[in-house]
């Protein structure tokens, strides 16, 4: 047989090289190029096409079948995010960062599973059985009827599951599994990638839902190669910051539900517990109005939550003036900081922007630029906002608000927290929600003058 060709892959964007290179010409990351070892090439040439493949088994797309009756855990935040449920044979990949709790979640996961009747294995390669026991004790959970195992080698654990046949089956975590199809260490590419296909293709195959833990890497990606996001049918991150205890599990991917959606929780002592009304929580800490913080009414999935935003303006020592960001995108910042002053002739020229959203949460939605806008401006001019109104909408280059989705349930959920006014785009559909004033605003300048009084 032909020696196989050596082929090099990225660790961040997944392309396949022929040779190994410092950078990704793919998406142009440094040191994310390694080899891949043992993994065929494929099919030459020279058998494609030929009669050596089965013809497959084509069918159109009417159907009779129900869809399979989901599982629900009774961890109401962890259901929603799962779309209502776990679906069966289903797999779904939970990333998130070393410590922020992913074990911890899937354990009384698997001990909710269980207690609902589901047939549940739960394999660590991380910690010992011991280990696990122990924390199972500390959460309370030993009376759940959860199989254990603390195992790293693939082919043994996919026996293991084969003769047990559970309904669902929790590997902790992909990094640590070794399939001995492949001969580079645990953790590497082509590792992690050959072991989540073959944990996906026989979860399939034999009707298990599966839920594999990953660990991201610095910048938020799931380390290994992005194609293990391609081959789940569920992505979930847990996030949260160290500091905080509260952690959000978000759904990047779903193909049976809706992608975005979040569920809250706290770490307690003992494991974490559901937030169910995350608005009060991520507002609890706030005092009194101060310059520079604005709530803003988000949607996250199909839910409204409320964040206060904290901005903070001041003179810079430095040449270049500093813009750091938690929780929202920096380059969203830069645009906004450009279009106030190209827009609005208000400069930030030598001073150093700080923008933070409070509590550790993270948001991805452009409905919050004119809250980020409003936090900036409060700052920098020194002029709180009044602590019972509400911000929202998406800004343009031009300077123009534009309206955003849902402002109903924006409206209602800050109605429902005790703020009396909202300030939004014009234009859209503008609902009246009783006790709430909504104040709608055309462009950024008169945003500017109404608020502020000044240009
Ligand atoms: P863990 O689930 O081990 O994180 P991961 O699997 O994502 O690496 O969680 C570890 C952290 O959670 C650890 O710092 C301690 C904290 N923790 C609590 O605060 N309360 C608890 O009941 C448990 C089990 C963990
Ligand atoms: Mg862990």
């Amino acid at each position: 047989m032909a020696k196989a060709k050596a082929s090099y892959s990225c660790s961040a964007c997944g392309s396949v090289f022929n040779k190994w290179s410092g950078r990704c010409d793919g998406c142009g990351e440094w040191n994310t190029i390694s080899e891949d070892t043992g993994i065929s090439a494929g099919p030459s040439k020279a058998t494609l096409g030929n009669s050596k493949g089965k013809s497959v088994h084509l069918t159109d797309l009417s159907t009779e079948e129900t869809p399979p009756p989901r599982s629900l855990s009774g961890l109401a935040e962890l259901d929603r995010v799962l779309g209502g449920g776990l679906v069966p044979a289903s797999a779904i990949l939970v990333g998130g960062d070393p410590g922020i709790g992913k074990s911890t979640l899937l354990l009384q996961a698997a001990a909710q599973f269980a207690r609902q009747g589901l047939k549940t294995i739960y394999v660590s390669g991380e910690e010992a059985s011991a280990q696990v026991r122990m924390r199972a004790q500390r959460l309370e959970l030993t009376d759940a009827p959860v199989q254990l195992a603390a195992e790293t080698n693939l082919r043994d654990i996919l026996t293991t599951l084969d003769q047990e046949k559970p309904q669902l089956a929790i590997i902790d975590s992909i990094q640590t599994m070794w399939s001995d199809n492949v001969g580079s260490a645990p953790g590497s590419v082509s590792q992690v990638r050959a072991a989540a296909h073959e944990l996906v293709s026989f979860a399939k195959r034999k009707n298990i839902a599966i839920i594999i833990v990953g660990h991201v890497t610095k910048d938020g990606q799931i380390a290994g190669p992005r194609v293990v996001e391609h081959m789940v049918d569920t992505v979930l991150y847990f996030e949260g910051e160290r500091g905080h205890q509260f952690r959000v599990l978000r759904a990047v991917k779903n193909r049976f539900g809706a992608a975005d959606e979040i569920g809250v929780f706290e770490m307690t002592g003992r494991g974490l517990s559901e937030v169910t009304n995350p608005s009060a929580l991520f507002l609890s800490e706030r005092g009194q109005p101060a310059p520079g913080s604005v709530v803003f009414a988000g949607i996250e999935g199909t839910r409204p939550v409320l964040v206060e935003l904290q901005a903070l303006v001041a003179p810079s020592p430095h040449a270049q003036p500093r813009r750091a960001v938690v929780g929202w995108d920096s380059s969203r910042l830069a645009m906004i900081l450009a279009v106030l002053e190209a827009r609005c002739g208000i400069p930030f020229t030598g001073l150093d922007v700080y923008l933070n959203v409070a509590g550790g949460m993270k948001i991805n939605e452009p409905a919050a630029d004119l809250a980020v806008a409003a936090a900036l401006l409060s700052a920098r001019e020194d002029a709180s906002i009044p602590a019972e109104t509400v911000v929202f909408g998406e800004i343009s280059l031009s300077g123009a608000l534009r309206p955003v989705s849902q402002t109903e349930n924006r409206l209602k959920e800050a109605q429902k927290l005790g703020f009396t006014s909202a300030i939004a785009p014009k234009g859209g559909k503008s609902p009246t929600v009783p006790g709430m004033a909504l104040n709608q605003i055309g462009d950024l300048t008169q945003f500017v003058g109404d608020i502020f009084g000044a240009g």
